[in-house]
C-alpha cells in the first residue's frame, strides 16, 4: 500500500484517484473547487463517466480514498503526489499552465517530507523541469523532491477500462530511483514501461494524441472524396483496419474531433512548432479538415431542407462523443451556431449531456425523448453515436419528423435500408452523394 495525494478531481484525477484507490493504495484526493469536493463527500459524482460512482464509493467506504480542499492535510503522508489539473488552451493557442503552476505552489508550500510528483496533466515540453524550479523558489525551506512526467492516456466513456489497462505506462525521468518508484506504483496495471527522459515523456502524450487526430482528419478528408468517386468510406476503413501497420481504430469519418483533450493538444503542439520557428503544416491541416466537418454538414442538412430559414432541425447527441456529459470544444456546439446563423430553430436530446449544454446552448430547446424531440422536425442531424441511436425505432422516428431527412453524421445506419424506408437519407462519405 502506497499514500498517495491527487491533484484536482475532474476526469482524470477522479479516476486516478479511485482506482490507485481500488489497487489497495490510500489515496487522497484535493480540488480547489469546494463544490465538487463536497459534492463527493455526499457521493455525488463531478462528472459522468460510466462505473465511477460505484468505483469512489466502494474505495470511500473501505477507507482507502478520501476527498480534501487542504494541501497540508492531502500531502501529510503522501509518497506521491499526482497534479491532474487542467491545462486548456489560451487564446494563441498555447497550453494555459497557471493551474498547474498554483498547484506546484501549493504542493511546495505544504509538503513536510521528500515526495515524488508526477505530472499527469498533459503539459508542454519543458513543463517538469519549470515545475521543478516552482517547487523548489516556493518551498519554506529545502525538502527533496523529485518531479516525474506520467502521461495519462485514458479515454473519456471508457476511463475506468483505460486506466486500469492501459496500452503502455509512459514515465519520465532522470532520476533512477523516481522513475522505478512510479514505475513499482504502476506494475499492478501489467503494461509495458516506458521509462524515458522528462522531456520525451511530455512529447509522446502530445504526438500520441495529434496522431490519433491525424487518423480521423484523414479519413474525413477521404470522405469527401469517396463521395465524389462513388466510394464508401466506412468499407474502406474496415479494409484498411485488417493491417496491423494502419490499426482499426481511429479511422472513423464523421463531424470529426473534439473534446478536452484533442483540439487543445493539437493546438498547443502547432504552436509549440511555431515557436521554435517550425511551420506544422501537418498539425495545421488537421485542424482545417476537422473544423471544416462543422460547417460542411450544416451545408448538407441545409440542401436536404430546402434552405435552413425558418426550419426546425434535430439534434441527436450533444456531447462530444457517446457515454460521456464532456462539452468541451463539442462540434454540436459550432454546429447549433452555424444552423442558428442560417435562420433554423434547434431542439435536441442527449441522454447524460443536457445539464451541461443547456449553459451553454441557452437558446436551443431540449427533450427527455428522442422522439418527442424529433416530432415536427424538417430534418435531424445524428451529432453524437450514442449506442441508443442506433437502435432507434425508425417508423417511429420517420412518423414523428415533418419531413423525412436523417443527417447520419456519425454512419451508425445503413444508407440502403435507411433509402428503402423512405428517408432522405445522408451519411458521410458513403458513395454519391
Ligand atoms: N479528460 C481526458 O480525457 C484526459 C485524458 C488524458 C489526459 N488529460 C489531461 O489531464 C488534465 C486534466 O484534465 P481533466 O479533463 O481531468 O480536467 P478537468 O477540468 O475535468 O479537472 C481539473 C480539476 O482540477 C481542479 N483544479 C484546478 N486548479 C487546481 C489547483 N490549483 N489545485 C487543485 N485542484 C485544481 C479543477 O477544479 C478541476 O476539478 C489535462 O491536462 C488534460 O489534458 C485529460
Amino acid at each position: 500500500m502506497k499514500q498517495i495525494c491527487v491533484v484536482g478531481v475532474g476526469y482524470v484525477g477522479l479516476v486516478t484517484g479511485a482506482c490507485f484507490a481500488d489497487l489497495g493504495n490510500k489515496v487522497v484526493a484535493l480540488d480547489v473547487n469546494e463544490k465538487r469536493i463536497e459534492n463527493l463527500k455526499k457521493g455525488v459524482m463531478p462528472i459522468y463517466e460510466p462505473g465511477l460512482d460505484e468505483l469512489v464509493k466502494r474505495n470511500v467506504k473501505a477507507g482507502r480514498l478520501s476527498f480534501t480542499t487542504s494541501y497540508a492535510e492531502a500531502i501529510k503522508d503522501a509518497e506521491y503526489a499526482f497534479i491532474a489539473v487542467g491545462t486548456p488552451s489560451a487564446d494563441n493557442g498555447e497550453a494555459d499552465l497557471q493551474y498547474v503552476e498554483a498547484a506546484a505552489k501549493s504542493i511546495a508550500k505544504n509538503m513536510s517530507a521528500p515526495l515524488i510528483i508526477i505530472n499527469k496533466s498533459t503539459v508542454p515540453i519543458g513543463t517538469g523541469d519549470w515545475v521543478a524550479d516552482i517547487v523548489t523558489k516556493a518551498q519554506p525551506k529545502p525538502i527533496p523532491f523529485w518531479v516525474v512526467s506520467c502521461p495519462e492516456f485514458l479515454r473519456e466513456g471508457s476511463a475506468i477500462g483505460d486506466f486500469m489497462s492501459p496500452h503502455r505506462t509512459v514515465i519520465g525521468s532522470l532520476h533512477h530511483d523516481a522513475a522505478e518508484k512510479v514505475a513499482h506504483l504502476h506494475l499492478p496495471l501489467r503494461a509495458p514501461i516506458v521509462i524515458t527522459d522528462l522531456r520525451t515523456a511530455e512529447m509522446i502524450k502530445y504526438a500520441s494524441n495529434a496522431f490519433l487526430a491525424t487518423k480521423i482528419s484523414f479519413m474525413n478528408e477521404l470522405a469527401d472524396l469517396c463521395e465524389l468517386v462513388g466510394a464508401d468510406v466506412k468499407e474502406v476503413a474496415a479494409g484498411m483496419g485488417y493491417d496491423a501497420r494502419i490499426g482499426r481504430h481511429f479511422l472513423e469519418a464523421g463531424l470529426g474531433w473534439g473534446g478536452s483533450c484533442f483540439p487543445k493538444d493539437v493546438k498547443a503542439l502547432a504552436f509549440m512548432a511555431g515557436e521554435k520557428g517550425l511551420e506544422p503544416r501537418i498539425l495545421n491541416s488537421v485542424m482545417d479538415v476537422n473544423y471544416d466537418r462543422r460547417l460542411e454538414v450544416v451545408e448538407h442538412i441545409g440542401k436536404m431542407t430546402g434552405g435552413l430559414k425558418g426550419k426546425t432541425i434535430g439534434l441527436f447527441g450533444l456531447a462530444f462523443k457517446p457515454n460521456t456529459d464532456d462539452m468541451r470544444e463539442a462540434p454540436s456546439i459550432d454546429i447549433v451556431r452555424h444552423l442558428t446563423e442560417a435562420g433554423a430553430k434547434i431542439r435536441a436530446y442527449d441522454p447524460v449531456a443536457m445539464d451541461v449544454a443547456r449553459p451553454l446552448l441557452p437558446d436551443i430547446e431540449m427533450f427527455d425523448d428522442p422522439y418527442e424531440m424529433a416530432k415536427g422536425c424538417d430534418g435531424v442531424i445524428v451529432v453524437t453515436e450514442w449506442n441508443e441511436f442506433k437502435q432507434l425505432d425508425l417508423d417511429q422516428l420517420k412518423s414523428m419528423l415533418k419531413k423525412p431527412v436523417v443527417l447520419d453524421g456519425r454512419n451508425i445506419y445503413d444508407p440502403e435500408r435507411m433509402k428503402a424506408m423512405g428517408f432522405a437519407y445522408r451519411g458521410i462519405g458513403r458513395g454519391m452523394s
